[in-house]
């Protein structure tokens, strides 16, 4: 299997002197399908943001297809923030999922076209032409997601995916996940998303990787579930 992204010694402290991530290390295979847990503010977010390029590190290293340059992570990466309301750009929502098919160079109806079938795909094709600013918190979430994959991305990072879903929207994200070919890798605090979805697991504790391995084994270890804090 070819490595896609391979995270090295990565440090990353906030600029009012929080150190969220204290050296993290591990790679990910193209097509692997990788759950990102731990307690809350062990540095999840922080780790996928900074894999998506938003931010940079302040030591370590993040190659993505062997390159260290933050642009093609940019470019390659699609990610799902836990707060949706950072993402929306355009009047409506079908316009906003095409935003970025147009700003490659994607002719107009052609993108269209493309934000409609996105958007059927997930089974929110009536929010086409809403507003995306007036949409509910899981409406939203779901118009977001059309955004993400309409760039076509090679790998997605998602921070709480299912996070204000109701069940129905929920189970759509969940089996787009688990068909998709796309590499993944996916914070969550919902195990069973993580056990349905991934075929191993990072565990994040206090800005480290205090764990990794397969699933289900890895959630078979009650030692880690309880000091992870991933069970009460
Ligand atoms: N903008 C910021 N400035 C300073 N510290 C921050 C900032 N954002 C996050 N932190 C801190 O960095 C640490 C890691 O935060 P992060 O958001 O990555 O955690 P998380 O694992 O995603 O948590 P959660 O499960 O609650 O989403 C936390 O201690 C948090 O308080
Ligand atoms: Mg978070």
């Amino acid at each position: 299997m070819k490595t896609l992204l391979t995270v090295s010694s990565l440090r990353y402290q906030y600029p009012d002197g929080h150190e969220a991530l204290k050296g993290v290390s591990f790679d990910i295979n193209s097509g692997e399908k990788v759950a990102l847990v731990g307690a809350n503010g062990s540095g999840k977010s922080t780790l996928l943001l900074l894999i998506a390029g938003a931010m940079d590190q302040t030591s370590g290293e993040i190659l993505f297809n062997g390159s260290d340059d933050p642009e093609t992570r940019r470019r390659k990466t699609g990610l799902i923030f836990q707060d949706a309301d950072d993402q929306i750009l355009m009047p409506t929502v079908a316009e906003d999922v095409a935003f970025t098919p147009v700003a490659y160079g994607m002719d107009r109806r052609e993108a269209h076209a493309l934000a409609m079938k996105i958007l059927s795909s997930l089974g929110v094709e009536h929010l086409a032409s809403r507003v995306p600013h007036k949409l509910s918190g899981g409406e939203k979430r779901m118009a977001t997601f059309a955004g993400i994959l309409a760039a076509s991305p090679e790998m997605l990072l998602l921070d709480e995916p299912t996070a204000a879903l109701d069940p129905a929207a929920r189970r759509r994200v969940i089996n787009f996940l688990r068909d998709t070919d796309m590499t993944l890798l996916l914070a969550t605090h919902d195990l069973d998303i993580a056990l349905e979805v991934c075929g191993s697991a990072l565990v994040m504790s206090h800005g480290t990787l205090s764990a990794a391995g397969k699933l289900p084994e890895l959630f078979n270890d009650e030692k880690i579930l309880l000091e992870n804090n991933l069970k009460a």
